[in-house]
């Protein structure tokens, strides 16, 4: 049992400063221009939910959805996501696949995440991957406005919808139009 034991730390030592000294003589790949494969895709989408999970406090929104707060969110967007997330117009951000891994369009496929789980992933950030945490740029407020327009992209009451087609030209996205999938 002893042998076995020991058999097995010495097992994922070696794998250990194997994989660390693979890495250190470069064998790993930086570049970010190509698409992830869609396992490592999976497995990411999977280990970042669960860990928004684990580490979002349970907040209610200070902010109510009024279409003044929601209007705002929107603005919010066009000014400091759209150029990653893609426009209220509907076009795609030219940057969106320029990124490892690609950020999501969210006007065209928005999170169908708890506000909480939303907020969180803004206020704070995605370690490794493009998206900045907005905590040190965005007043709380502001971070909640933005996630009350983000979680309601589809069913914004009539008077957001107005504002949107006003200042894009074009129809806001309705509920079942795109297809739901907050992950491409
Ligand atoms: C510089 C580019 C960039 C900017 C600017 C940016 N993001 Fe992101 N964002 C990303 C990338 C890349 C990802 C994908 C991370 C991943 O796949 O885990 C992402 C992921 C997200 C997600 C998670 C989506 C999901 O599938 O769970 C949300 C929500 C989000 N961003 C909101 C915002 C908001 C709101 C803003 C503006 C305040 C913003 N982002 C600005 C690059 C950006």
């Amino acid at each position: 049992m002893r042998n076995f034991i020991l058999g097995m730390v010495i097992t994922i030592l070696v794998l250990l400063i194997g994989g660390l000294g693979l890495a250190l003589l470069g064998f790993l790949p930086t570049r970010a221009n190509s698409a992830p494969p869609e396992m490592e895709r999976h497995i990411a989408m999977s280990a970042l939910d669960n860990s928004v999970e684990r580490h979002a406090p349970r907040l209610n929104s200070p902010v109510p959805p009024t279409d003044e707060n929601l209007i705002e969110g929107l603005k919010l967007y066009t000014m400091n996501c759209a150029g990653c997330h893609g426009g209220i117009d509907r076009q795609p951000s030219a940057f969106a696949k320029s990124f490892y891994p690609p950020a999501p369009n969210l006007i065209l496929h928005p999170p169908d995440d708890a506000e909480w789980h939303v907020f969180y992933v803004i206020r704070t950030g995605v370690r490794y991957t493009g998206m900045p945490a907005w905590d040190k740029t965005l007043s709380e407020p502001d971070i909640w406005k933005l996630t009350a327009f983000l979680t309601r992209v589809e069913k914004l009451p009539p008077a957001v919808q107005d504002y949107w087609k006003k200042s894009s030209g074009v129809t806001p996205p309705t509920a079942g139009q795109e297809g739901h999938d907050d992950h491409k």
